[in-house]
């Protein structure tokens, strides 16, 4: 496990831009310490989760521009209805307001806006905001940036699960059928297609825990913790975490 250093200026930009050696197709963040930014600064909480909007903006620049396939990024979990209902209903309405500015540049960087998470309890307008994101960057072929927005890793699983028994129940699977790939197929990363696998897992804020994030995906991922709050994450840091990602051999359990 690494602990990242601060955003200095002196990564070395060229080695990540030259080459493909070792790049993850896959990073996953989770974007943490919005909150205490905000305490730092002597602000209202919700001023940390605006200011981290400028983050993802940042690093999905970064990430696009370094040739990642997918950006998955944990923007709201299962668990995070336990805030209090002000809090839950600003970061609710993010989405809408981010779409809104951002989705032209992701136009022009090619990037596809995708969703992963349980659509209940979200509110429509929100829901119409990320369909319409979705729907006018579905043709781009660039990186996928992944939204994880009311997403919890052991419901997705238990969704699944649930889905494959109907099927046995039904008779339009035996249990013998059921393997990893099949299993891959009814979790909610399906929509990312090859790359459902974590290669890369970030998190920002020095706290070094999954938080319901990914837990099937994340089986083989390389962790990376930063002690910086995601508030102030940005391009180089996401550079440091990559240059790190270079240099770990991922052995799978072989030798
Ligand atoms: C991450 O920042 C954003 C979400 C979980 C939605 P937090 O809001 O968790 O910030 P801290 O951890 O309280 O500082
Ligand atoms: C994880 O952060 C969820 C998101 C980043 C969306 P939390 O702040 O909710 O996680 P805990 O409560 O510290 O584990
Ligand atoms: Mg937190």
């Amino acid at each position: 496990m690494t602990l990242g250093g601060h955003g200095v200026e002196s990564t070395p930009n060229n080695m990540l831009e030259q080459d493909n050696i070792n790049k993850p197709s896959h990073v996953a963040i989770i974007m943490d310490g919005n909150g205490r930014w905000a305490e730092q600064q002597g602000q209202p909480r919700k001023v940390g989760h605006e200011e981290g909007m400028e983050a993802v903006r940042r690093v999905t620049r970064r990430a696009s521009e370094r040739g990642i396939d997918v950006l998955t990024l944990y923007a709201f979990s299962t668990e995070n209805w336990k805030r209090p209902p002000q809090e839950v209903h600003f970061l609710m309405q993010l989405p809408i307001r981010f779409f809104d500015t951002f989705v032209p540049e992701l136009q022009e960087k090619n990037v596809k806006v995708n969703m992963i998470g349980f659509e209940d309890k979200v509110p429509t307008s929100t829901k119409k905001a990320i369909s319409k994101a979705m729907e006018q960057t579905k043709d781009n072929t660039g990186m996928i940036l992944n939204f994880a927005f009311n997403y919890g890793g052991r419901a997705e699983i238990l969704e699944a699960t649930k889905e494959l028994c109907k099927k046995v129940a039904s008779n339009e699977l035996s249990v013998d059928d059921i393997d990893e790939r099949l299993f891959e197929e009814h979790l909610m990363t399906h929509s990312i297609g090859d790359y459902q696998d974590v290669d890369l897992l970030i998190r920002s804020s020095g706290e070094q825990r999954l938080s319901n994030f990914l837990l099937w995906q994340n089986a083989y991922s390389e962790f990376y913790f930063s002690e910086l709050l995601w508030p102030e994450f940005n391009g180089d840091v996401l550079d440091e975490a990559l240059l790190s990602y270079k240099n770990r051999q991922r052995r799978y359990g072989a030798l």
